[in-house]
C-alpha cells in the first residue's frame, strides 16, 4: 500500500469514553467508518472548536470534579511485559511532570523505559506549542520516526501534549503523517491505557482530544526522574489569557488541587528522601482562587508546606498580578522556602504590557519588586521577556532594557514574539521585521549575560549550600548541583554526596555557573 492509499484508508476512531461529559472534539462517534478526508473535514466542522477567546473566558463557570478512583484496566495490566517505552518531552515543567505520569501509567502496565528508539515498542512525543520553533522541532522529529515505523510496523507512535490541543496540528498529522498511531491531548492523559489498547488492537489512528477543560485526577502513578528533586502539580490551566499566549487554550481553565492532597504528596516525597519539591502551575500563585467556599491561597499552602521536613521548596511560575501580601509574608519566613522568585515581566513598557493584557504596569511591577525586596532582602529575581511584540517601538524596547537593569534580574529567559493561531495577537499585524527582532534579542541577551555574570561575581569567596544532582555534564570527575538561589555549582567531590546538600566554597565565577571546593563533609540542612 502506498502512502496515499494508506492515508485514504486511515480512519479516525473515537475511543469510547466512560465520561459522558467529554464532548467537543473528542466526539467522533458519528464519523466512524468514513474515508479520512471526509472525516477530517467533518471532524473539524462539526466537533472541533479552535481556540476562541470569548467561549474560553466563559468556561470558569463549568464545574470541575476530582476523581480518586484511577486504576489500570485489568486487561491492560500486563500488556507491556517484556516491552519498552520511550517518551520525548518538549516544553515546560508541566510537560516534564506529565511525562512522569505517563511513565507511571506505562510502568503499571508492565513496560520498561529505554533511551533507544530502536528498542522501543511505544514512542510518545509530549509536545509544546508555546512558539513556532517548538512546534517545528516536533514535526522534524515526527519525520525522523517514519523510517522506524517502516522497519518495525509494530511500534506504536503517539503524539500528545499541548500541540495535540491545536486544530491545525491534528489536521496536519492526519493528512501528512498517517503512520502516527495515536494523538491525545492534555486533559485525558489518564486514559493512556485505554487509548493504547485501541491503537494496539484497532487498525485506525486513534484520536482523542478533549476540549472539555479537564477534571482533576488524583492518585495517578508516577515514575519520577531522579530521587532528589520532585515536581508537584498544585494547579492546572491558566485563566490569564495574555494576548500572545496559547497556554489557556491548550491547558484549559484554572483548577486547583485540594490542599490536603498536595500536602499528603509532599509529605510522602519527604518520607521517601526527596530533598527538594517544586510546586507547579502555569499560573501557580492563582492557586486556590477556584476553590469555592475556601479563602485559601498559595501563601496559606506554603505556610503549611514549610512545616514539612523537606529541605527545599520552590514554586513556579508566578504571575505578578497574583503575587499577594500573604504570599510575601509567608515566603519571608524563609526556612525551606527558598528566596528565588521567577517573576515573568514580559516587557518594561506599560503600553506593551497593556496590549499583552498582562494587567499590570511597569510601575506596579516595580512596586511589587520593592515589596518583595523589603520582605526578603536576599531574594534573587529572574524573569521571562518577549521582544518584538506587534507595534513595539524602539523606545518601548529601551524601556525593557532599563527595567532589566532597574530590577537587577539575575537571569532571564528571552524570546522573540511568535504568533500563535487562535490568540488575539495573532490577528494583529506582526509589523516588526525579523532582523529588528533579532537585533533586540541580541541586545537584551547581552545585558542578561552581563547581569548574570555580575551576580555570580558576588559569590566569589562565599560558602554556599549545594544540592548535589550528579556528575557534571562536561566532566564526570566533577559534581554539579544548585544553590538555594538556583545557581549552578561545579566542584570536585566524592560520588557519595550525590543527592545530599553540601557546603561548597566558591573559587571562580563564570557567566552562568560557579566553580568551587567542597567544604569538609556533607551537612544535612533542615
Ligand atoms: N505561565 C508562565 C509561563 C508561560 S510560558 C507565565 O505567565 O509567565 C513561558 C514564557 O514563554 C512566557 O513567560 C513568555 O515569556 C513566553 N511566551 C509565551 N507565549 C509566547 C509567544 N507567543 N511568543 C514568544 N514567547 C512566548
Ligand atoms: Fe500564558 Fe502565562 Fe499569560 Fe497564562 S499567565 S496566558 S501561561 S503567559
Ligand atoms: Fe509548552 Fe504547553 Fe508548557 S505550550 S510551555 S508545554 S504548557
Amino acid at each position: 500500500m502506498n502512502e496515499q492509499q494508506r492515508k485514504e484508508m486511515s480512519q479516525i476512531k473515537e475511543v469510547s469514553s466512560s465520561d459522558k461529559k467529554s464532548s467537543g472534539n473528542g466526539n467522533l462517534n458519528r464519523l466512524k467508518q468514513m474515508g479520512s478526508d471526509d472525516l477530517i473535514n467533518k471532524y473539524f466542522q462539526t466537533t472541533y472548536e479552535p481556540p476562541n477567546l470569548k467561549k474560553a473566558k466563559k468556561r470558569r463557570r463549568e464545574e470541575v470534579q476530582i476523581h480518586y478512583d484511577y486504576s489500570v484496566p485489568e486487561d491492560m495490566e500486563n500488556v507491556g511485559k517484556g516491552k519498552k517505552f520511550l517518551i520525548r518531552t518538549y516544553g515546560c515543567q508541566m510537560n516534564e511532570h506529565d511525562t512522569e505520569v505517563m511513565a507511571g501509567l506505562l510502568t503499571d502496565m508492565g513496560y520498561e523505559s529505554t533511551d533507544d528508539t530502536k528498542e522501543a515498542d511505544i514512542i510518545l512525543l509530549n509536545t509544546c506549542a508555546i512558539r513556532e520553533n517548538a512546534e517545528n522541532k516536533v514535526f522534524g522529529e515526527i519525520g525522523h520516526l517514519k523510517p522506524l515505523k517502516t522497519e518495525n510496523p509494530g511500534v506504536i507512535l503517539g503524539v500528545c501534549g499541548c500541540m495535540s490541543q491545536e486544530e491545525s496540528v491534528v489536521n496536519r498529522i492526519l493528512k501528512k503523517h498517517p503512520f502516527i498511531d495515536m494523538i491525545f491531548g492534555t486533559h485525558n492523559i489518564h486514559r493512556l491505557p485505554q487509548l493504547l489498547k485501541e491503537a494496539m488492537f484497532g487498525k485506525e489512528m486513534v484520536v482523542e482530544v478533549w476540549s472539555k477543560e479537564g477534571d482533576i485526577i488524583e492518585n495517578l502513578p508516577k515514575v519520577r526522574k531522579g530521587s532528589t528533586k520532585a515536581w508537584v502539580n498544585i494547579m492546572y490551566g491558566c485563566d490569564k489569557f495574555c494576548t500572545y499566549c496559547i497556554v489557556p487554550y491548550t491547558r484549559g481553565k484554572e483548577r486547583s488541587r485540594l490542599p490536603q492532597d498536595i500536602i499528603q504528596e509532599v509529605r510522602h516525597l519527604a518520607a521517601q528522601g526527596y530533598k527538594e519539591v517544586t510546586l507547579l502551575g502555569q499560573n501557580v500563585n492563582a492557586y486556590g482562587k477556584d476553590l469555592k467556599d475556601m479563602q485559601y491561597g498559595l501563601g496559606d499552602l506554603m505556610d503549611e508546606i514549610r512545616k514539612i521536613d523537606i529541605p527545599r521548596v520552590r514554586f513556579t511560575t508566578s504571575h505578578p498580578r497574583d503575587f499577594d501580601d500573604r504570599l510575601i509574608e509567608v515566603l519571608a519566613k524563609g526556612g525551606n522556602l527558598l528566596d528565588h522568585i521567577h517573576l515573568p515581566v514580559q516587557s518594561g513598557s506599560s503600553e506593551v504590557l497593556r496590549v499583552m493584557a498582562r494587567r499590570y504596569t511597569r510601575e506596579e511591577y516595580l512596586k511589587l519588586v520593592k515589596k518583595i525586596r523589603t520582605a526578603m532582602p536576599n531574594a534573587t529575581l529572574t524573569t521571562d521577556i518577549i521582544v518584538g511584540f506587534p507595534n513595539e517601538t524602539d523606545e518601548q524596547f529601551e524601556e525593557t532594557l532599563s527595567l532589566m537593569e532597574e530590577v537587577g534580574f539575575e537571569s532571564a529567559y528571552t524570546f522573540i514574539y511568535s504568533p500563535r493561531e487562535g490568540t488575539p495577537a495573532a490577528r494583529w499585524e506582526d509589523n516588526i521585521p525579523m532582523e529588528k527582532k533579532k537585533e533586540r534579542l541580541q541586545r537584551l541577551n547581552k545585558l542578561v549575560n552581563k547581569q548574570s555574570a555580575e551576580a555570580m561575581q558576588e559569590y566569589k569567596g562565599q560558602t554556599v549550600k549545594v544540592l548535589v544532582e550528579g556528575e557534571s555534564k562536561k566532566n564526570p570527575d566533577i559534581l554539579a548541583g544548585y544553590t538555594e538561589r538556583n545557581k549552578l555549582v561545579n566542584f570536585a567531590g566524592p560520588k557519595s554526596v550525590i543527592g545530599e546538600i553540601v557546603e561548597v566554597k566558591i573559587i571562580e565565577a563564570k557567566t552562568w555557573s560557579l566553580d568551587g571546593e567542597m567544604v569538609e563533609k556533607a551537612v544535612e540542612v533542615k
